[in-house]
Formats: structure tokens, C-alpha cells, sequence
């Protein structure tokens, strides 16, 4: 996919903020940390157009991006974040939720984990969610640049033991690895 254009619209803290032109959505979800900023860059090629940190839990918010003025990548904010109350976690899975359930432009969700770990308990629940409420999701195997080719097989192996029926793609937001394959998905979803 060629990027001619990619701005950052708005920050969405609640229904009325969501944009309303309509324009099919890729949705970026997965716990905190695990990379979802960082690939919306590395698909755009664009360093600083969604925020990344080292701090977990930095995207509190539903952020909406504008692409070739075409689609919209909405990066949501992780879930599994251990420092803020229940009550803010609560509100925002409650958002998240909202958002994956009713939005009827969203085309693909792009659910990511680390690939160097096994899928753990939340991105169980989330993955079995996606699959109860059939959703069109896409899995994203993050910073397997840090392992070994050897080990990346096992992990995926693993993953996709775990999630059986899922398309799992091995990614590195430092290498651009498996950036044709996540294009080559969303293309097919946007038309
Ligand atoms: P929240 O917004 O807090 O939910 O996090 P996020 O999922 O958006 O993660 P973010 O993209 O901010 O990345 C978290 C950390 O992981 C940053 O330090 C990134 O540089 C690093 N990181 C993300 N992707 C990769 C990758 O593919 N390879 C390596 N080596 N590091 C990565
Ligand atoms: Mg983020």
C-alpha cells in the first residue's frame, strides 16, 4: 500500500466523539506495552504519528487516524494495565468494548501479542471475545526481533495452538517484518 497521506484526527473518549463519515476501520488492540502505536507507525512509515512509550497504559484514549484520506487506523488503549484503579480500567474496557460491539465501519481487527511470550490469560479473553462476536480479526506476533528464528517457529507454533482458525503474522516494528502480509489483510478488507 502506497501512504500518501496519514494524519491523526481525534482522541475519542466517548461515543460522541467517534468521527461519522463513515469510512472503514482498522481497529489496533492488545495489552499494554505490546506494541499496537509502534505498528501503526511501522505500517505507515511514519515515526511519531501515534505515541509510544515505555510506560504502559499511555493511550488512554480511542485515537482515530486518517489514511490517504480513504480508512482510519483507531488505536485503542491497552487493556491488563496494572496502575490505575478498577473503576478506570473498568471504563476503559467498557469504551473498548463499545467500540469493537457497535461500530458498524470497522472491518478488521488486528489483535496483537508478544510473540515471546505465551498469549496470556487477558489476551485469551479478548481473542475469545473477537471470535464470539465474530468479528474480523487478524493476529499480530510483536517484537520477534528479539528472538531467534528458532524460537520465533516455536512461538508461533504456540500461538497458534492456542488460537486455532487464526490468521497469526510474525511482526517487528524495528525490521518491518511481516508489514506486507498485515498490508496484504487490511487491503483485502478495506476493498
Ligand atoms: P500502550 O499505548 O501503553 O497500550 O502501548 P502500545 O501497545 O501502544 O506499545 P508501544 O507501541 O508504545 O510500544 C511499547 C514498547 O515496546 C516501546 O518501547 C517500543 O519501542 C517497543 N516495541 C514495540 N514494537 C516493537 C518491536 O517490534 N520490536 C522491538 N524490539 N520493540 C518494540
Ligand atoms: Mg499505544
Amino acid at each position: 500500500m502506497k501512504i500518501t497521506s496519514a494524519e491523526f484526527i481525534k482522541s475519542a473518549f466517548a461515543r460522541p466523539d467517534w468521527p461519522v463519515d463513515g469510512r472503514p476501520e482498522i481497529a489496533f488492540l492488545g495489552r499494554s506495552n505490546v506494541g499496537k502505536s509502534s505498528l501503526i507507525n511501522s505500517l505507515l512509515h511514519r515515526k511519531g504519528l501515534a505515541r509510544t512509550s515505555n510506560t504502559p497504559g499511555r493511550t488512554q484514549s480511542i485515537n482515530f487516524f486518517l489514511i490517504n484520506d480513504a480508512f482510519h487506523f483507531v488505536d485503542l488503549p491497552g487493556y491488563g494495565f496494572a496502575k490505575v484503579s478498577k473503576s478506570m480500567r473498568a471504563d476503559w474496557g467498557t469504551m473498548a468494548e463499545q467500540y469493537l460491539l457497535e461500530r458498524q465501519n470497522l472491518v478488521l481487527c488486528v489483535q496483537l501479542v508478544d510473540s515471546r511470550h505465551n498469549p496470556t490469560d487477558l489476551d485469551m479473553q479478548l481473542h475469545d471475545w473477537l471470535v464470539h462476536n465474530e468479528r474480523t480479526y487478524i493476529v499480530v506476533a510483536t517484537k520477534s526481533d528479539k528472538l531467534s528464528s528458532n524460537q520465533l517457529s516455536k512461538q508461533m507454533r504456540l500461538i497458534g495452538e492456542k488460537m486455532p482458525g487464526a490468521r497469526v503474522i510474525p511482526y517487528s516494528s524495528q525490521t518491518g517484518k511481516g508489514r506486507d502480509a498485515v498490508w496484504a489483510e487490511i487491503v483485502e478488507r478495506i476493498g
